[in-house]
C-alpha cells in the first residue's frame, strides 16, 4: 500500500499527516477544494520533507472531480479528512454540513467502489460522545443523540462505513488536537475569530485579540473550568500511519474498527492557559465568562484500544504542544 489519497490534506490535521506519511514512505496525493486552507501549505510541507507532495484541487462532493482523480492515479487507500468542522456554524447551516460531510463521504465511497479501492480511514471526533456520564470514555460507550448537526455527521459517517461492508474501514475519534509541526512551517490556520481554545490563546498572547474569555468557572471539576483531552497534532498524524499499517494487515472484508485518539489525561482550561504562560514566558490576557452553550463539563479518552491494536500512543507533553503552538503563531 503506497499511494494514499488524502482528502482535506491541505488542512490542519491533513497537512501534518501528509508529513508523517511521506516520512513513513507513503506517496500521498492531496485532494482539497481549499475552502478552509491555502496552497501555501505545500511550501511548508516541502520545507520539512524536502519534497512537494502531489496536490489536486477538487471537491469530494463532485463525482466528476473524483472520477478524474481515481482514473488518473492508482490509489491504494484513502484518508478522508475533508469536512466542515465548526460545531456552532453547523447549527446555522445544517444542510451545508450534511451536504459536505455526508454527501461528500457517499460520493467518495461511490468513486472508491467504482475504482476498486477498498481501504479507508475516516476522521471522526470525540464529539460523538456528547455528554458522557463516565470518564474516561472508551469506544464501547453508547453514543447519545448528537448535540449538533456536525456531531451528527460524524456519527452517521461512522455508521455509513459500518454498513458499507465492501470496504475495510477505520474510524478515528480525535479528541482535542492542538500544536503544530515543531519546525513552525505548518500549523493551524483559523479563518476569522477562532472557535477553539488554543488558537484563541496564541492570538491573545500575540496581541491580536484583546483577551481570552474562559467559558465557565462553575463546572464540577477540580478548578471549576471545563476539562478536555488535548493531544499534539503530530501524535495524531502518526496515528494515521498506524491505521494504514493496520489496514494493510487485515485482509478480511468487511472490516470496521473505531479508535479513540487522545492522551487519556484530563486538562482544565485554567491549567492549559497557565502552562502556556509558563512554557512560553508570555502572558495571556483573560477574563472569566459564562459557559458556552453546548459545551460538556468534561471529556477525556481511554486510549487503551489504540495502544493495544494500533501500537499507538500520544507521546508529546502538554508543554511541547503549547510550545509548538506558540512557535507557529510567532511565524505567522
Ligand atoms: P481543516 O478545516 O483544517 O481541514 C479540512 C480540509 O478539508 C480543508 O483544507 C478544507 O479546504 C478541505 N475540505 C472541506 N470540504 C471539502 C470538500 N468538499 N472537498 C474537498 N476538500 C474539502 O480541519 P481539520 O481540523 O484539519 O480537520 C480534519 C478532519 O478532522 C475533519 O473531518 C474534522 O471534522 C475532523 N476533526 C477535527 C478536529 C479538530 O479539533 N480540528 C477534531 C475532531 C475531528
Ligand atoms: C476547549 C475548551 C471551551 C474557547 C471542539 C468540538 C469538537 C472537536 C474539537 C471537531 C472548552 C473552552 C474555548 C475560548 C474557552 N472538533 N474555551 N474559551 O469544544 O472541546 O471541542 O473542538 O470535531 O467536536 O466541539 O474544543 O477548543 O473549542 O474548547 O474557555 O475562547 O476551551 O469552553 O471547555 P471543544 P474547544
Amino acid at each position: 500500500m503506497k499511494q494514499v489519497l488524502v482528502t482535506g490534506g491541505m488542512g490542519f490535521i491533513g497537512s501534518h499527516t501528509v508529513v508523517s506519511l511521506m516520512e513513513a514512505g507513503f506517496r500521498p496525493v492531496i485532494f482539497d477544494n481549499l475552502c478552509n486552507s491555502s496552497e501555501d501549505v505545500l511550501e511548508g510541507i516541502a520545507r520539512i520533507t524536502g519534497e512537494k507532495p502531489l496536490f489536486i484541487k477538487g471537491d469530494v462532493t463532485s463525482a466528476a472531480d473524483l472520477k478524474a482523480l481515481f482514473t488518473g492515479h492508482n490509489i491504494d487507500a484513502v484518508i478522508h479528512f475533508a469536512a466542515l468542522k465548526a460545531v456552532g456554524e453547523s447549527s446555522e447551516k445544517p444542510l451545508e454540513y450534511y451536504h459536505n460531510n455526508i454527501g461528500g463521504l457517499i460520493c467518495l465511497l461511490e468513486a472508491m467502489q467504482e475504482h476498486g479501492v477498498r481501504n479507508v480511514v475516516f476522521s471522526s471526533s470525540a464529539t460523538v460522545y456528547g455528554s458522557a456520564a463516565h470518564m474516561p470514555v472508551d469506544e464501547d460507550t453508547p453514543l447519545p443523540p448528537a448535540m449538533s448537526p456536525y456531531g451528527s455527521t460524524k456519527q452517521m459517517g461512522e455508521r455509513i462505513l459500518f454498513d458499507a461492508s465492501i470496504f475495510r474501514s477505520i474510524c478515528l475519534r480525535y479528541f482535542n488536537p492542538i500544536g503544530a509541526h515543531p519546525s513552525g512551517h505548518i500549523g493551524e490556520l483559523p479563518l476569522g475569530v477562532p472557535n477553539n481554545l488554543v488558537p484563541y490563546v496564541t492570538q491573545a498572547a500575540a496581541g491580536l485579540r484583546k483577551s481570552l474569555t474562559i467559558f465557565g468557572e462553575d463546572y464540577q471539576t477540580p478548578d471549576g473550568t471545563a476539562v478536555r483531552d488535548y493531544l499534539h497534532v503530530m501524535d495524531l498524524a502518526e496515528a494515521h500511519v498506524a491505521a494504514l499499517n493496520r489496514l494493510q494487515q487485515v485482509q478480511d472484508r468487511p472490516h470496521w474498527e473505531v479508535f479513540n485518539l487522545g492522551t487519556g489525561k484530563p486538562i482544565s482550561v485554567k491549567t492549559l492557559v497557565e502552562t502556556f504562560e509558563q512554557v512560553n514566558g508570555v502572558l495571556v490576557p483573560r477574563v472569566m465568562g459564562p459557559r458556552r452553550q453546548g459545551d460538556v463539563p468534561e471529556l477525556w479518552a481511554n486510549p487503551g484500544r489504540a495502544k493495544e491494536v494500533l501500537g499507538w500512543n500520544a507521546e508529546h507533553s502538554l508543554a511541547a504542544m503549547l510550545r509548538d503552538a506558540w512557535n507557529w503563531q510567532q511565524k505567522l
